[in-house]
């Protein structure tokens, strides 16, 4: 379609709500007004509505020594309590929570009650380990369901989990598990890819053996998922099937205070080290189910939701496991990669279990548009009634394709703007309620306040005017700090523009209705498929090679993955280049260092970096050269002539 069809199109359709939907919805517009007259109120009443409380809260926000918040102080309550025991306390210990489908088509029912039992068997397993409240619980797991039983069975005992995702490298295991001081490490064998099994443990082995380091993990839990082979110690290492399924199947759940650490979750920021987000207990677990009940309108007895997250990274966290959990929703669990066995896998699952909310990424939603639609035609996809989108801006054109071969051209879709740092959704359409606009977040949710500021921190109303977003008044699921870094979270978050907003990192401007577009990242952090990377961190993977002298990386505009990596380097002088072989060790060498999400799709080898005066590399140039434009502005380059010998010189290699 081109632009100027798309936009006639976009015109002509009616996307205002249907009545029907909007007599049944779980949002409503006076929750806006209801908000707006007293923040707190609403959110207390959030709170109290949402949220079993083993001792109710006595002040709801305590903002005083801002910008560490502290929510529903006084206030006790146990997070797995709330997503599991108290359904089955509610007389629906058979309604079904996970509707798991593994990659090569195993399948397992698992009903709240049946949920119960495993995560007090696998809370119980880990006080065995010496699991006590407070202590950090590494979990390197795929999408399995010992990985749900696992993070809840460390929220029953108020040990802290910390998800590294299954894609991520030993060297950044490594990292990970040092920085939090994981006592125990939570793992598979192996996990499957694509019908092949691929080694995980081995990961883990390498990650506590690194170097001279001293590791504080004492005992690895294995669970086994594709009988792959594996390095065993005795001393350390137990198999989840030799010590979980003994244990009592009953486990009392202590309230733990509003405040106390749920989870930790590594994200890339804009220097080579990752920031531990970390997230606590009332706030977060409000704010996940608020927004998953009027965001996703989840009707937790007929809805069968399904989120294609990985659980590593907070999507998982908070539309997997603890907001639909909360709500004692049915959900789908899978395991594999869209196109295993065949490229309508999705679709065939959504017809088998007659999902009826979908929430998904861009990037998988263009992946579908190149496969065509065709497939996803194939298959009964009637029960949908919502579809989501996030990570990313949804682009029109992938919108208006999810709507129509996804959604029967009539599901509402909410673009649900959100990071790790928020912890829950805050800028997003409401279904039912909201006149939708593709292509945008639309507004932020009831109880959550935006603006965009100009860069001397004004904020500004005019349309088509771009600035920053950031975020006026304290949320429940805020991130609380970077782990064991106050000093970090307030200079990253809460000076940029003073300590009266919260500053995102992303771009926005607001179009002529007063709907919020978001622009990306306005900072050295890349969105590559959704996932955030930072150019910071590949640069200092590249620089660890031994070829390699200074390395500078650009996210480049990638029509499937929104962004790519693109990675200008400049060999030491002793280094040989041999052209593509060259190319392709360093970006496994990235691979090896961080994870496969983070190989470059491009490496090119440069005799020079264009620097200004001050030694900053202008990455604005190397985007150029890397979407293939005409060079932009060199007149504040220390050496104008530097960008004709890259374009010259550049020996470059491209993705498998
Ligand atoms: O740039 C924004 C983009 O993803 C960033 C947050 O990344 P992460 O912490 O990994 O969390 C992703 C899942 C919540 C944001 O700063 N982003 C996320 N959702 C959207 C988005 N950009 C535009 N539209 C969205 N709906």
């Amino acid at each position: 379609m081109t632009d100027d069809s798309l936009s006639s199109h976009l015109h002509e359709m009616d996307l205002s709500p249907d009545s029907a939907f909007t007599a049944q919805a779980n949002g409503t517009a006076d929750l806006y007004d209801a908000a707006a007259a007293d923040h707190e109120a609403f959110w207390a009443e959030q709170a109290r509505s949402r949220i079993s409380w083993a001792t109710d809260f006595e002040r709801t926000l305590d903002w005083d020594d801002a910008p560490f918040a502290k929510w529903f102080v006084g206030g006790s309550l146990n997070v797995a309590h709330n997503c599991v025991d108290r359904h089955v306390e509610a007389g629906n210990g058979d309604r079904v929570a996970i509707h798991f489908e593994g990659e090569g088509g195993d399948t397992r029912t698992i009903t709240y009650a049946d949920l119960q039992k495993e995560v007090s068997k696998a809370a119980n397993a880990l006080e065995s380990l010496g699991v006590e409240t407070g202590d950090r619980v590494a979990v390197y797991m795929p999408m399995i369901p010992e990985t749900v039983f696992t993070m809840l069975a460390c929220a029953r005992i108020g040990a802290p989990h910390s998800v590294i995702f299954g894609g991520f490298s030993a060297e950044a295991l490594h990292t990970r598990i040092a920085d939090a001081e994981a006592k125990v490490v939570v793992t598979t064998d192996g996990q499957w890819r694509r019908g092949k099994p691929a080694p995980l443990k081995a990961a883990v082995d390498a990650a506590i053996h690194h170097g001279d380091d001293e590791s504080p993990v004492e005992k690895v839990l294995v669970v086994k998922r594709t009988d792959t082979d594996v390095e065993w110690d005795d001393s350390r290492d137990v198999w989840w099937h030799d010590l979980v399924p003994g244990q009592p199947d009953t486990h009392e759940a202590q309230p733990m205070d509003s405040e106390h650490p749920l989870f930790i979750l590594y994200t890339s920021g804009t220097t080579g080290k990752p920031k531990g987000i970390f997230h606590t207990t009332g706030g977060y677990l409000t704010q996940a189910a608020y927004t998953n009940a009027v965001v996703h309108d989840v009707h937790p007895e007929t809805d069968v939701y399904w989120c294609t997250a990985d659980v590593g990274w907070v999507t998982g966290h908070s539309y997997i496991v603890y907001g639909p959990l909360a709500n004692g929703a049915t959900q789908v669990l899978y395991e594999g990669t869209p196109d295993t066995p065949h490229q309508g896998r999705w679709w065939e699952i959504v017809e088998k279990y007659k999902v009826s909310i979908l929430y998904t990424a861009p990037t998988a939603i263009r992946t579908f548009m190149k496969w065509g639609a065709d497939i996803p035609a194939k298959f009964d996809m009637s029960s949908i009634r919502v579809l989501g989108s996030v990570g990313e801006p949804i682009n029109p054109e992938a919108w208006l394709w999810y709507r129509k071969h996804v959604g029967g051209d009539k599901a509402p879709i909410v673009d649900t703007w959100w990071q790790t740092e928020t912890g829950a959704i805050m800028i997003s359409p409401l279904p039912g309620v909201t006149t939708l606009e593709p292509g945008s977040a639309q507004k932020p949710i009831p109880g959550i306040s935006a603006e965009i500021l100009d860069d001397d921190g004004n904020p500004f109303t005019e349309p088509e005017k771009v600035g920053y977003l950031v975020l006026t008044k304290p949320w429940p699921s805020m991130l609380r700090g970077i782990w064991g870094d106050p000093e970090r979270y307030k200079e990253t978050y809460w000076s940029r523009f003073g300590p009266k907003y919260y500053f995102a990192g992303d771009g926005a401007k607001y179009d002529e209705k007063g709907n919020i577009w978001l622009l990306g990242r306005v900072d050295d952090v890349m969105n590559v498929s959704g996932h955030r990377l930072s150019t910071a961190e590949i640069e200092s993977a590249l620089v660890s090679h031994p070829s390699v002298a200074e390395a500078a990386v650009v996210g480049a505009a990638d029509e499937t993955t929104g962004q790519a990596v693109c990675a200008f380097v400049i060999l030491r002088g002793d280094a040989v280049d041999n052209g593509e072989e060259t190319v392709q060790e360093l970006r496994n060498h990235v691979a090896k260092e961080i994870g496969p999400i983070a190989k470059p799709r491009q490496v090119m080898i440069v005799p020079e970096l264009p620097k200004t005066r001050s030694g900053k590399i202008m990455r604005r140039l190397l985007k150029d050269v890397a979407e293939n434009r005409e060079v932009g502005d060199v007149t504040t380059l220390a050496d104008s002539s530097v960008m004709s010998l890259i374009k010259e010189g550049m020996s470059s290699g491209s993705s498998d």
